[in-house]
């Protein structure tokens, strides 16, 4: 995979200072390096990230577990084979096994512990029928959004009747900014629906009452 050096010099210090960092879990949120990183009112929006990622069964890949709600989701869909998650954070791994002791002690569901930036380089091309990413930017004020140097990875592990969703950023449509890269990945069919969210007041990443759910498929 082809990384600028902005890039791969963010993505280095970013990473050794992101997984030393303590998490800490709330009833309702996940803080690290005190800034929410996910929150339970997006439990809609993860649930219809899910239903498009499961939609063709089979082999779903995932990307950041977080609270583990879009996992749950996935997980209860009657339609897959496996589910492989990749998870970076040390706290968040240790929530994963204990909340899906059961599911991972089967070969179904697959945690990966590490970033996806050194794991799915390993994975062999269109291994997957589903793809939900949902990382998180790891230093507050970065430039580029996470998600887009994974779009080409996701064009390479999807198969060709796949499906790739995202958490998108954006609040009404699919902007010319993420279609242009989402074109230049190999994506020609790029569609979307709106979720409905009501976030607290107290959400300082979310101030909108909807966000898209991107419908990604190569043709
Ligand atoms: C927004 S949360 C995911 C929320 C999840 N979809 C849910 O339903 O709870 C983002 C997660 O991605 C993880 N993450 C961030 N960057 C990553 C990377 N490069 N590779 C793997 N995991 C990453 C974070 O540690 C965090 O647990």
């Amino acid at each position: 995979m082809i990384i600028s050096d902005q890039l791969r010099h963010y993505s280095e210090s970013s990473h050794r200072s992101w997984v030393k960092t303590k998490a800490v879990f709330t009833k309702n949120s996940l803080l690290i390096k005190s800034y929410q990183v996910m929150q339970r009112w997006e439990n809609n929006y993860m649930k219809s990230l899910a239903a498009i990622a499961t939609s063709k069964g089979g082999n779903v890949l995932e990307v950041g577990f977080g609270l583990g709600i879009s996992a749950g989701y996935i997980e209860q869909s009657k339609k897959i084979k496996t589910h492989i998650v990749i998870e970076c954070h040390p706290d968040v791994i240790k929530q994963a096994k204990m909340k899906f002791k059961r599911q991972l002690a089967t070969d179904r569901m697959i945690l990966r512990e590490g970033f996806w930036e050194d794991i799915t380089p390993q994975i062999s091309d269109k291994t997957f029928d589903g793809i939900l990413f949902d990382s998180c930017p790891l230093e507050s004020g970065v430039e580029f959004f996470q998600f887009f140097p994974f779009f080409t990875e996701a064009y390479r592990l999807l198969k060709d009747d796949g499906v790739f969703t995202y958490f998108s950023d954006e609040a009404k449509k699919i902007s010319p900014a993420h279609l242009t890269k989402l074109k230049k990945a190999g994506f020609h069919n790029i569609k979307f629906k709106i979720c409905k969210v009501r976030p607290p007041i107290t959400c300082e990443y979310w101030k909108h009452n909807s966000i898209v759910a991107p419908i990604i498929k190569k043709l």
